[in-house]
C-alpha cells in the first residue's frame, strides 16, 4: 500500500488500512480513529464512578444513545481530517492541522484484534481559567499567531481496568510530541481538571506541566459546584 507521506508519523494498519499512532513506551498501545462500532463500548467505561467523577461533560448516566451521539461527531471529523491531508499528499512540506484524526486508545492482543481502552483528545481552550491573561474570551479557531500562541487543552480517559499502568502518560507524551507540536503547532496548552483528580494531575505534571492554581467552585457538574485544577505548559 502506498501510505500518504502527509500521515507522519501515523502509521497504517496494512489490514484495515486504518491509521494509528503507537505509544512510545508502551508499544502494544495505539492510537486510532473512532470506529462507529464503538459506541457500546464507551457506555460501560463512561457510568464507571472511577471515570465519570472526574469528567465534567459526559452525561450521567451514560447511554447508548450519547455514545452513538459522540461517535457520529467524532468520526465524521476524523474522516475530514484525513481526506485534507490525503489532498494534500503531494504537498512537500507537512500540513499543520487543526486536531488529531486519532483520539481512541486501544491494546493490540497477540492475535491482533484490539480492545478500546479510552479517548484522548487536544483541542481548543473555551474556559475562562485556561483564556485568563491572554484577552480571549474565546478561540473559535486557531490563529497561529507566533508573538500570541493558541492556548490548547486536553480531554482524556481510560479504563479503569487499565488505571495506573503508565499508559495515559504515556499516551499524552506521545500525542503531544508526535502530532500536537509538529502537526498541529501547539505551542502553549492550559490544562483544567476537576479538584482532587490526583491522577490526572501528575499525568499532566509528567508531561513538563507547572501547577498553576485551584479554584474552587469553579463550575457545575451534573449539579454540584466543583473546583478545578489550572496547569500551564509553553514550548
Ligand atoms: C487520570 C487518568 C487518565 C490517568 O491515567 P493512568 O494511565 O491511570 O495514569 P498513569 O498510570 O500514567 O499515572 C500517572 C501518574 O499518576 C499517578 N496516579 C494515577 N492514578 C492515581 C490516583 N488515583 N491517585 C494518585 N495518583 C495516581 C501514578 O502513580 C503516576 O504517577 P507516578 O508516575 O509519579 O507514580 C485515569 O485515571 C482516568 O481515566 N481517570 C478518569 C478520567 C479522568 O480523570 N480524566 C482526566 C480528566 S482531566
Amino acid at each position: 500500500m502506498d501510505i500518504n507521506p502527509q500521515l507522519h508519523p501515523l502509521e497504517v494498519n496494512p489490514k484495515t488500512g486504518e491509521p494509528f499512532l503507537r505509544l512510545l513506551s508502551h508499544k502494544n498501545i495505539i492510537i486510532t480513529p473512532p470506529r462507529l462500532s464503538d459506541a457500546p463500548l464507551y457506555v460501560s467505561i463512561l457510568n464507571d464512578e472511577r471515570v465519570i467523577h472526574w469528567l465534567s461533560s459526559p452525561p450521567y448516566p451514560y447511554l447508548l444513545e450519547h455514545g452513538e451521539w459522540w461517535v457520529n461527531q467524532a468520526k465524521p471529523q476524523s474522516d475530514k481530517l484525513l481526506a485534507e491531508l490525503e489532498e494534500a499528499r503531494n504537498d512537500p512540506t507537512l500540513k499543520i492541522v487543526d486536531a488529531c484524526p486519532v483520539g481512541s486508545i486501544r491494546e493490540v492482543k497477540e492475535d491482533g484484534t484490539d480492545i478500546f481502552l479510552g479517548n484522548i483528545d487536544i483541542t481548543l481552550a473555551q474556559q475562562p481559567w485556561e483564556l485568563e491573561g491572554t484577552g480571549r474570551l474565546s478561540q473559535p479557531t486557531p490563529r497561529r499567531d507566533p508573538n500570541d500562541p493558541d492556548i490548547w487543552t486536553l480531554g482524556d480517559y481510560l479504563a479503569p481496568s487499565h488505571h495506573g499502568q503508565g499508559i495515559m502518560s504515556d499516551a499524552f507524551k506521545t500525542l503531544l510530541h508526535q502530532w500536537g507540536i509538529p502537526r498541529m503547532g501547539v505551542r502553549r496548552m492550559v490544562i483544567t481538571t476537576l479538584e482532587g483528580n490526583k491522577g490526572s494531575v501528575r499525568v499532566i505534571e509528567k508531561a513538563g506541566f507547572t501547577f498553576r492554581k485551584t479554584i474552587e467552585n469553579a463550575m457545575q457538574v451534573r449539579g454540584t459546584m466543583r473546583g478545578v485544577h489550572v496547569l500551564d505548559w509553553s514550548a
